[in-house]
């Protein structure tokens, strides 16, 4: 059945909330639910919503899957615990390291993130708490590219006819399927959540993992989180939909005091968007772009090269992987 869209200009936040915290307390009785926060905007909508249903009854983890960017667990457990939201950080970095090790192929590497996250970290967590019911910040956008086959995305089992009950045990519920992002984002204003939150730059499940290109390691990703910061904080003013950085999985050569250095290669990505269907780079003014440059090569080690990605989406998509 197709699911009814909710426009963010109609989106009337109160009564959304209102009844969407009352369909969880109904659904979930008086049982558990778990679920998974990642820090991004839809996950910690679904968080608050929860947390406004459900209380204490709701357990919330962050899962520390090493390929997020620098000191985001401790960022993100202090925000929720200002807000009374306890936080369980589950340290689970050799697990995913270890599932995505060899691993070339981008579906296959979301795909090794995807098995690792529920089969054997969540579905294990899940299993331990007792929960009957997953909350899980799906939205509309991430069911159109699935069905579409465009993408495969780690949260829309449902839609993809795979019965999460009968496969993982449990049932998933999906307050936010009728919104987009920029309903998303007018939602967790209203919620209580901060401007970093609502207005957060979307970052995808398979975190850093799906900016490198190439095998997955955790020197790789110690090279891309050290660009991420150096990125985010120079255009962390844009009023742009989403920014990146990527590693290539090709050296290039390069000079370094005085000496040929066969050294690394960052792509940078900038895009203005409204729902992430479609993008266009984002018109960065060049001094900007040349302190991206001088920063990253100057301050992440072994990086000799860095471009800016100039294409639309359509036909790129907006992360590399
Ligand atoms: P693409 O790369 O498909 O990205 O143009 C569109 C938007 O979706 C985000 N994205 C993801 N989000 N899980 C997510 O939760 C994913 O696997 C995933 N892949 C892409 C991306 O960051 C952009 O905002």
């Amino acid at each position: 059945m197709a699911i009814r869209e909710i426009k963010a200009k109609e989106l009337n936040t109160r009564e959304f909330i209102c009844c969407q915290a009352e369909a969880i307390a109904r659904q979930v009785g008086d049982g558990y639910a778990i679920n998974a926060l990642s820090g991004g905007v839809d996950s910690s909508a679904v968080t608050m919503l929860g947390h406004i249903a459900l209380g204490d009854r709701l357990k919330t983890c962050f899962i520390d899957n090493g390929i997020m960017r620098k000191g985001e667990p401790e960022e993100i457990v202090r925000i929720f615990k200002k807000l009374g939201v306890r936080v369980e950080v589950i340290s689970a970095q050799s697990k995913f390291f270890s599932a995505l090790k060899g691993i070339a192929d981008p579906e296959k590497k979301r795909e090794a993130i995807t098995r690792t996250f529920y089969k054997d970290v969540f579905g294990t967590l899940v299993k331990k708490s007792g929960a009957r019911h997953l909350l899980q910040g799906t939205i509309l956008t991430d069911v159109d590219e699935t069905v579409a086959g465009i993408k495969r995305q780690h949260n829309v089992f449902e839609q993809l006819g795979i019965d999460p009950r009968k496969a993982f045990g449990y049932q998933i519920l999906e307050p936010l399927v009728r919104l987009r992002k920029d309903g998303v984002r007018k939602l967790s204003k209203a919620l209580g959540l901060p401007e970093s939150i609502y207005n957060r730059p979307p970052f995808p499940g398979p975190a850093l993992a799906a900016r490198v290109i190439g095998e997955v390691t955790r020197a790789k990703i110690a090279v891309v989180r050290e660009a991420t910061a150096v990125l985010e904080s120079e255009l962390k003013k844009t009023r742009a939909f989403q920014y990146m950085a990527i590693l290539h999985q090709d050296r290039v050569t390069g000079m370094r005091d005085n000496r040929r250095d066969f050294g690394l290669q960052i792509e940078v990505r900038c895009w203005d968007s409204v729902d992430a269907r479609n993008a266009r780079p984002t018109r960065l003014p060049y001094p900007v772009l040349e302190r991206i440059a001088r920063r990253m090569t100057g301050e992440v080690p072994g990086v000799v090269s860095v471009t800016y990605h100039i294409a639309t989406k359509p036909p790129s998509t907006m992360e590399v992987v």
